[in-house]
């Protein structure tokens, strides 16, 4: 028998990207506890301040969620929602770890008449095969019968104003009917009953895993093409606004594809495809062709220095952003470390700048000091421009006239100085992807 909706109490077990918004919202409804192992993060919150700068000191102080890192304050809540971390390990396989401990975790605590809900970004049938007998062992209940499944992929796009947890239409699964629709209550009151319910958990498994998916290979298709155009001497973005003039060409550009997420989920589909005989082909090249175009960029950005500066002469080159995408301080699983790595190896004193990534973070997790403020001297022979940040899109001729050498190169892998590049006239050499 579950509990009524107004009786319920949520804890939201992972207080990330996806749990934080998540309790937040929720608990504007409802009674809501967020669960975080990790005790200095719990602490932050408490205190009112959010690592990851999604969320504002005020709101996290008068909110009425409450942070815990103490599992036994979670123990009365009667709907679990798991939001932690899917990783994958050095060998490109879903590393399941953290959401099995959570799921241990969650069962050493659950009672008869108990809601798990899943958001993390996993392949069909993680929920029910490996969380479900996981929460059964620990539980001694039986999945189904005294306590039940649930599965909601949560499609936030980080750094995104417009599409946001209220406007994001939420796909929701439940193990039975009655669950179905008390989950499809709970997180209806969140966006006006936006809501679209799954015919199983495992279709709504599947929808994340392929939303992700596609993006990969569109992105791919694209970075493919570009590496094409290049070699015909054509820019791809030149092409791609010519090709964007049809009706129904899909608007896709070059670029590095890392963070959590779209560089990530496509190995979970894949995992799953291997598992049941299937040799999943596309998303694999996709994967590998992205993996591919950190290491490309540097051998553009290495070529043109050499054509300016001859043969074996190594160069001063400045790459401009460090987060895995625009206007963000996600640094985790950046593709520009793929560039850093590739033109120190090739010899170049390389720096980097990036107004978003906190230098802390950037030295704790990969031992580099990065630049919070642009240099004021114009040393470098080369600005690589990787990752379109708001600011970047605000520079002029003047401002990298003060970081480039006179006769340096800009390098311009977003296209996002393209209007300007006439302007920089024979001062400098610009090239784009
Ligand atoms: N970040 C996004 O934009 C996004 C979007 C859609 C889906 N997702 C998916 O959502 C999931 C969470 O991603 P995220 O970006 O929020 O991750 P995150 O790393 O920002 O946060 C995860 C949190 O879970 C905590 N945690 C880890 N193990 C735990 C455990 N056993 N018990 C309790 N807490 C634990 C961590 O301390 C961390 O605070 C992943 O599966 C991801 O693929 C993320």
């Amino acid at each position: 028998m579950l509990r009524k909706l107004s009786d319920s109490h949520v804890a939201v077990v992972g207080l990330g990207y996806v749990g934080m918004p998540l309790a937040l919202m929720l608990a504007k409804h409802m009674d809501v506890t967020g669960f975080d192992i990790h005790v200095d993060r719990v602490r932050e919150l408490k205190e009112g301040f959010d690592r990851n700068r999604e969320i504002e000191g005020p709101l996290l102080r008068t909110t009425t969620c409450h942070f815990t890192s103490d599992l036994e304050e979670i123990r009365s809540c009667n709907v679990f929602i798991v939001t932690v971390p899917t990783p994958i390990d050095d060998q490109n396989k879903p590393d399941l770890g953290p959401v099995e401990a959570a799921t241990r975790a969650v069962a050493g605590i659950l009672k008869k008449g108990d809601i798990v809900v899943y958001e993390s970004t996993v392949y069909p049938g993680v929920t029910e095969d490996i969380c479900g007998p996981i929460l059964e062992q620990g539980s001694g209940l039986k999945s189904g019968k005294h306590f039940f499944l649930g599965y909601s992929p949560e499609r936030i796009n980080p750094g995104d104003a417009e599409h946001t947890v209220q406007k994001i239409t939420k796909v929701v699964s439940g193990q039975t009917d009655e669950v179905a629709d008390f989950l499809m209550d709970l997180y209806g009151q969140m966006n006006n009953g936006n809501v679209f319910r799954a015919r199983d958990i495992r279709t709504a498994e599947a929808s994340k895993a392929i939303e992700n998916a596609q993006r990969d290979i569109n992105v791919a298709f694209i970075n493919e093409v570009t590496m094409i155009l290049n070699k015909l001497g054509l820019s791809s973005y030149d092409v791609l606004e010519a090709a964007g003039t049809k009706w129904n060409f899909l608007k896709f550009s070059p670029g590095l594809v890392g963070g959590h997420c779209i560089g990530v989920d496509p190995y979970y589909l894949a995992e799953c495809a291997l598992n049941i005989g299937h040799e999943p082909r596309v998303i694999l090249a996709g994967r590998e062709i992205n993996d591919r175009m950190g290491p490309y960029v540097a051998t553009c950005i290495h070529d043109l220095l050499t054509k300016q500066t001859g043969p074996g002469k190594n160069g001063k080159i400045l790459l401009l952003g460090f987060t895995f995408k625009e206007n963000i301080n996600d640094i985790r699983n950046t593709k520009v470390l793929d560039i850093l790595k590739a033109l120190q190896a090739l010899g170049h004193d390389v720096a980097v700048h990036d107004p978003h990534a906190r230098p802390e973070d950037v030295q704790q997790e990969y031992g580099i000091d990065i630049l919070s403020t642009l240099p004021e001297r114009a040393e470098f022979d080369v600005a690589a421009l990787l990752v379109g940040h708001e600011v970047y899109k605000e520079m002029t001729p003047e401002s990298l006239q003060s970081i480039v050498k006179p006769g340096g190169v800009i390098y311009d892998m977003k296209g996002i100085w393209r209007p300007m590049a006439l302007e920089l006239g024979y001062q400098f050499s610009y090239q784009t992807l």
